[in-house]
This record gives structure tokens, C-alpha cells and sequence, in this order.
């Protein structure tokens, strides 16, 4: 069933003509009607409190709002959007915003956590399922994808994202594009570097080089660019001094005529007003002016362009085509949203979308003697700690619309998988902040007399999110000494771990024999993670984030420079003297209940015609060549199991350092026990590109390795050559 476009005005503006001509002509024609003051209304974002205030109402009325945001529930949406397109003097329709980041009604696993399926196809689907049920709520406009790369897992908005790899970040940022813009517009944010906050304090400086910038930071948003998305937001940092919502070299020279961006782009919140304390605008219409002319086009929140700026228009300090520019990207978001045909939401489609999407987000980090699976007729088993039954956390730092009532938390998904016969015992244990110990009696108790203890532990799900930075990655309250407690009693342990970034797990990595990260999955936690401890489901998540021995590592990512004194036994090498230099659990690591094995790696040319040279001996690929990779997968443990093969190259000798391994290429395959397939892995030349001393993409020739295998610290080798004509 399709659900009505409510922008009337514009739906019939464009279909009074062709499609093609219709927006521009219809769009100029009414820019032209326009005040100067309805102009700057148009590029107005206010929040509301689940329904427009009066006091926003009547704004609406005199035409001083564009959009309105965190309004909730088409009654409410449409009562405000009737005053617009009925009670304003050129009744035009509003857009209507919210962060829709994991699921609106039905809450979806985190987006790190859905990173770790390496799935592009889910991404799309639960991004999709999201914005079905937020346009059946009267949204026109999410807030997502979050497409920002961080290395740092001190920053709470970490979780929002999809990790460290610009790769894995480019394909799941298209990939959510596409879903949500089904039924919504989208908007690519934080424009940009937003997840280099030093130190991992966030709203913090970000300090990159363009080359660092362009390569690791912006591919996510020049992909979502690529795939259409109607909006980006910019962000609150500043990049070596420039506020990214004042800059006019990343929303003008890169955005709009590098990438040819012709979308909208909207402030963060106040950040345009925030220009004031970051020290580069003395007054609000100052920082409205550096906002504006930099090529921002909406004003969430700060209320500066309306109130503030129709002066400077008028003394020419801001010319009135700049305005008019911005207007128009807004009356064309606004046709946009009029030629969306958003789909009804089914629910139970929806709600299976969100087991599937958490079972293949899960990922086994340890798992030794064999302790998982558990065997559901166990007679007793425990199940302690602070989220074990826990429905709020699971739903993780950004759950919108979702309902604590809604999630199967792990205790119920446990209880409903065992016989009667097995007795499940519970015991909170603490919680999650607690300092005191005096629930440790119960938890040991329980654990003594189980076969088995299953401990869920980890961090409050407004830990991490927004202006939730840690400075210690631990567990957090007493949790470390509950899991030692239950572990002396000698009864096997499994650590099941709920957390919105990479921790710091040291002790349970020497100590526990099982682990498994199931970060926030949402309302279907409980299901899912249960299906994965008894092994009706196999875990294949792999981390899209490394996982570091210690704080003092951080920032820890696999694919960094090499240095000129890459870590050896040698004292003057890059390390450190008192943790080893690799992390704890390297990106794209995890482990299943099969293993895999891979053997014969070959590297051939993908020809034109689609036919390929496998024949021995050295590969040189021309600048338009494809390279085909093969390699043989064999699952060689005793159940089904699916494995993310990944595929990294290493530029060995450029006029810039490469980094020691690029994700260039991944696919996921399930293999029965004892089956082995061939998989083919494709590399074109131009995926080899690199910003070169001159700040231009080049392939340079030369030799690189090429690495297959199933993360970034493992797998087999091979070489090839690039060589011009
Ligand atoms: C501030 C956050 O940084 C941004 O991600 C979000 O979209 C806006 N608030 C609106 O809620």
C-alpha cells in the first residue's frame, strides 16, 4: 500500500508539468514571489517537542519555518503542516526531521554493530524498514546515516557509525542512502572529520591533513553523495581551526564542485550559532554570515538566519543570490519529499528484518574448550549481571520510537530456548554503575551451582551516543570484580557483552574462556543472542572497529602508515615498552563455531570479456584492468558456518607511505562442513588511487600485495604489478 505524498502544493507544482522542467520553473517562479523574510523562513530548522508549540505554530503561520523537527505522529505532523500549506501566504510544506539512526518504532541493532555483518544488503533493508515506519509517523527526513570513520573508541558516537574502515563505511553509507530513501530523505552527517575529535572528547577539535581528510574521512560521504543523498549535515568541529558549519572550502570547493552536490545542506544543532565561542564570528549574524556564505544552507536551531541576517542581506554584505541559493536547495528537498511514495510498514516483516539483522551482527571473540555452544539440557545455568535482564540498555544509545516493552531481553531469550527440565537461575548481581558488591553473594551462589554462567555485562546504553565519551574503557562499577567473583568459583564462564564501542577486555581475554560482543541489538537481543550461545545460530559478525590492549594505544586502526621504524624486536622501533603494539582483537576479527581454512591464492587478469588468464607467473595490470583474486575457502569444522573472506591490498612503494593494508573488497559465503568453494574477489586499477604529492588521485606502478584471508592481521599473500604502457 502506498501512503499519500502530504506535500500537495509542490506534488501538483510538479505535476503540472514535466518532471524533468517541472522543479526548476515551478521552484524559480515561486523563489520570485518571495520576501526576503520569507526567504530566510524557508531556511528555518526548529525542534519541537513531539508537536509544534504554539509559539512554532504561529511561525509557521507567517511563514518563518521550513522545517520542523522531532515532531512525531501525523496527526501532529499534519495539524502544523495544514497551517502551512493553508494559512501561510505562499503555503509551503514543511519538512519534517528526526534522527531515525536505528530503527524508529522496531529498534534495529547499533549501525557499529550492523557494520560487523559486513552486509551492505542488510544495511539497506533495515535502513528502508526505518523509514517506512517513520514516514507512517509523518517523517519526510532522517538524520542518518552517521557516516563518520573514527579511531577512537573514547568517543560515544562511535556507536552511530559504522567503525574505522572508509571502505566497509563508503558501501553500508550508499547502502542506508538507498533504504532510507525509499520513504525519506536521508542526510549524510557530520560534514566532516567529526570522528576525529582529539582525544575522543566530542564536539572537540579534529586535526587531519587533506590528505588524511580526503582518504579516510570523506569517502563515506562522497559515496552517499554518489547514491543520491537529498541532504548532509555539517558538524560541530572545527577541522585545524575552521568550523565544519563555516567552511566554505568543504561545503563549497569539495561538496557542491568537486562532488557536485546540488542537495541541501543543514546545520548541526546551534552549530552555526556555536561559531561564536569557537572564535570565528564576534556576533550571531556574523556567524550567520560565515555559515550562509560557506554554503549552509539550513539553520537548525540557532534561529540566527531568520532573525539576524535580512539586514546584511539588504546592505549587500550577503548577496541575495546566496540566499537564493540556499532557498531554492530547500524547495527542492521539499519536491523531493513530494515525489517520495513512501510503503506501508509491516510489522512482522519488520520485526524479522531486526532478528536477522541481530543475529548477523554478532560477533564471537573467544570461545576455548569448546564452552559454546551451551547445551540447553544443562541441568542448571545461571544468567547474571546488570543486562541480563535488561530491556531499556538493549535498545541501545538512539532508540527513538522504541519501547523498552518491546525488547526480549537475554534472561527471557534464554528461559523460552531451554527444556523444562534446565533451571535457569538469575542473579543481577549489580548494576551497571553500582559500587557496592552486596548482590555478589547471590551471583556466586548461582554460579556454583550451575554447569554453566553466562554473564551479561557492559555499559548503560547512554554511555555511548552523543556527548558520551569515556576516559576508561573498562567495564564500568563493579562489574570487573563481579566477573573475577563468578569466575573463582571455577564454574565455566561466558561473557556476553552489551556496549556502544570497542572496551578494553583484558583480564576476560586472558581468564574467560568465552566472549561474545553483542554491542545494542535492539528489541530482538534476547532471541537472537540466545540462538547464538545453545548454536541454532552461528555466529559470522566480524568487528568493524579494533579492539586495543590498552587505553595508551588509542588511536588504534589496521590500516595505518607503516613508519620508518615499523614495530620489531629492535629497542628503537615504533612500540611501546610496556603493552605489545597489536590489539587485542584486530578489525574484521571474529570467530564462528566451524572454522575455515583458505588455500591457493591465485591473482589473474579479469578480462573485458569477462573470460580470465589464470596462468602462473607475475600480473601486471594496465591502468583500466581489472584484477580477479581467487582463493579457496574450505569450511573445515563439523557445522555450517559463514565466513567474511576479506581482501586488503598494500601499495609497497609510492611517492606517498601507504597504509600497511587497505579492505579493498569482502563477501560473505556459508559453506557446509567440509565444503570448499572457489570465490573470486574483484580489484579494478583505479581502486588502487591515492591523493599523491600533488593532492590528485594517481595509480602509481609498482608492485602490491594483495592479502586474502578472514581479517586484517591474518590471511594469504600474493603480489602484482601495475605497470603503464
Ligand atoms: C545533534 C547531533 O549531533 C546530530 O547528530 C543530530 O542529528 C541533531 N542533534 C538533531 O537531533
Amino acid at each position: 500500500m502506498m501512503l499519500r505524498p502530504r506535500h500537495t502544493l509542490i506534488a501538483v507544482l510538479l505535476a503540472s508539468l514535466p518532471v524533468a522542467t517541472a522543479s526548476a520553473q515551478n521552484l524559480d517562479s515561486l523563489l520570485a514571489r518571495m520576501t526576503l523574510e520569507e526567504k530566510l523562513g524557508q531556511l528555518n530548522l526548529l525542534s519541537a517537542g513531539g508537536r509544534a508549540s504554539p509559539q512554532q505554530t504561529d511561525l509557521v503561520r507567517r511563514g518563518l519555518v521550513g522545517g520542523l523537527f522531532n515532531v512525531i505522529g501525523t496527526e501532529n505532523t499534519q495539524a502544523v503542516d495544514r497551517v502551512a500549506t493553508t494559512e501561510s501566504r505562499l503555503k509551503i510544506p514543511l519538512l519534517f526531521g528526526l534522527d531515525v539512526i536505528h530503527g524508529f518504532r522496531t529498534t534495529f541493532p547499533i549501525p557499529l554493530a550492523e557494520a560487523g555483518a559486513f552486509d551492505p544488503d542488510l544495511a539497506e533493508a533495515t535502513a528502508r524498514a526505518a523509514g517506512r515506519e517513520a514516514a507512517a509517523a509523518g517523517i519526510n527526513w532522517t538524520y542518518a546515516p552517521m557516516v563518520d570513520i573514527a579511531h577512537d573508541p573514547r568517543w560515544g558516537r562511535i556507536a552511530e557509525g559504522s567503525g574505522e574502515d572508509p571502505y566497509l563505511g563508503s558501501l553500508l553509507a550508499a547502502a542506508r542512502v538507498r533504504g532510507f530513501q525509499e520513504s525519506i530523505l536521508a542526510t549524510a552527517k557530520h560534514f566532516a572529520a567529526y570522528g576525529a575529535a582529539e582525544g575522543g572528547r566530542d564536539y572537540n577539535t579534529a586535526d587531519v591533513s587533506e590528505r588524511t581528510l580526503r582518504e579516510v574521512y570523506l569517502p563515506p560521504f562522497k559515496a552517499a553523495v554518489d547514491a543520491g543523498v537529498a541532504t548532509l549535515m555539517s558538524a560541530f568541529n572545527d577541522i585545524g581551526g575552521v568550523p565544519a558549519s563555516g567552511n566554505p572550502w568543504l561545503t563549497d570547493t569539495v561538496l557542491r564542485r568537486e562532488w557536485k552536490f546540488n542537495g541541501m545542506v543543514v546545520s548541526d544543532w546551534t552549530s552555526i550559532a556555536e561559531l561564536i565561542p569557537h572564535g570565528i564570528a564576534g556576533s550571531r549574524a556574523e556567524a550567520g554570515r560565515r555559515a550562509l556564505t560557506a554554503g549552509v544552507d539550513m539553520d537548525m536551531q540557532s534561529s540566527i538566519y531568520v532573525d539576524s541576517l535580512a539586514a546584511l542581506v539588504r546592505s549587500n554584505r550577503i548577496p541575495m543570490a546566496v540566499v537564493d541559493s540556499a532557498v531554492l536547495r530547500v524547495l527542492r528537498a521539499k519536491a523531493r519529499v513530494a515525489q517520495l511514495h513512501p510503503v506501508a510498514p509491516n510489522a512482522v516483516e519488520i520485526r524479522a528484518l531486526a532478528r536477522r539483522a541481530a543475529r548477523e551482527s554478532i560477533v564471537l571473540l573467544k570461545n576455548e574448550g569448546g564452552v559454546l555452544p551451551i547445551d540447553r539440557a544443562a541441568p542448571v545455568i545461571a544468567v547474571i549481571g546488570p543486562l541480563a535482564d535488561n530491556r531499556l540498555d538493549a535498545l541501545g544509545p538512539w532508540h527513538t520510537e522504541g519501547k523498552p516493552e518491546d525488547v526480549v531481553t537475554v534472561l527471557q531469550g534464554i528461559k523460552t530456548r531451554v527444556p523444562a527440565a534446565t533451571q535457569v537461575l538469575y542473579a543481577q548481581g549489580a548494576g551497571i554503575e553500582d559500587t557496592s558488591t552486596t548482590g555478589f553473594a547471590d551471583a556466586v551462589a548461582a554460579a556454583r551451582r550451575a554447569k554453566v554462567a553466562i554473564l551479561v555485562l557492559g555499559e548503560r546504553h547512554d554511555m555511548s551516543g552523543e556527548a558520551a565519551s569515556r576516559a576508561s574503557l573498562g567495564l564500568p562499577g563493579v562489574q570487573q570484580q563481579l566477573l573475577e567473583a563468578v569466575a573463582a568459583t571455577g564454574t565455566p564462564v561466558v561473557l556476553v557483552l552489551m556496549n556502544g564501542r570497542p572496551l578494553i577486555l583484558e583480564w576476560a581475554a586472558e581468564h574467560v574462556p568465552a566472549i561474545v560482543e553483542t554491542w545494542f541489538l535492539g528489541v530482538e537481543t534476547g532471541n537472537a543472542t540466545s540462538e547464538v550461545l545453545f548454536g541454532d545460530v552461528n555466529p559470522s559478525g566480524r568487528l568493524p572497529v579494533t579492539f586495543p590492549r590498552a587505553l595508551g594505544q588509542i588511536p588504534l586502526y589496521y590500516n595505518h602508515r607503516n613508519t620508518g621504524r615499523p614495530p620489531s624486536p629492535e629497542k628503537y622501533s615504533s612500540k611501546y615498552i610496556d603493552v605489545p603494539v597489536t590489539p587485542r582483537y584486530p578489525f574484521g576479527y571474529g570467530l564462528s563455531y566451524t572454522t575455515f581454512a583458505y588455500h591457493d591464492l591465485k591473482v589473474a587478469f579479469h578480462t573485458t570479456t569477462g573470460s580470465r588468464d589464470l596462468q602462473a607467473g607475475p600480473v601486471r595490470l594496465g591502468p583500466t584492468d581489472t584484477l580477479s583474486v581467487v582463493v579457496t575457502v574450505a569450511n573445515t569444522g563439523t557445522r555450517e558456518g559463514t565466513e567474511v573472506v576479506q581482501l586488503y591490498v598494500r601499495d609497497e612503494v609510492a611517492s606517498v607511505a601507504r597504509p600497511v593494508r587497505e579492505l579493498k573488497g569482502f563477501s560473505r559465503v556459508t559453506l557446509k562442513p567440509g565444503e570448499a568453494r572457489r570465490m573470486e574477489l574483484r580489484l579494478a586499477a583505479r581502486d588502487l588511487a591515492f591523493y599523491g604529492l600533488d593532492m590528485k588521485r594517481t595509480v602509481e606502478p609498482g608492485t602490491f600485495r594483495v592479502f586474502v584471508g578472514p581479517n586484517a592481521a591474518e590471511g594469504l599473500e600474493a603480489t602484482f604489478e601495475v605497470a603503464y604502457p
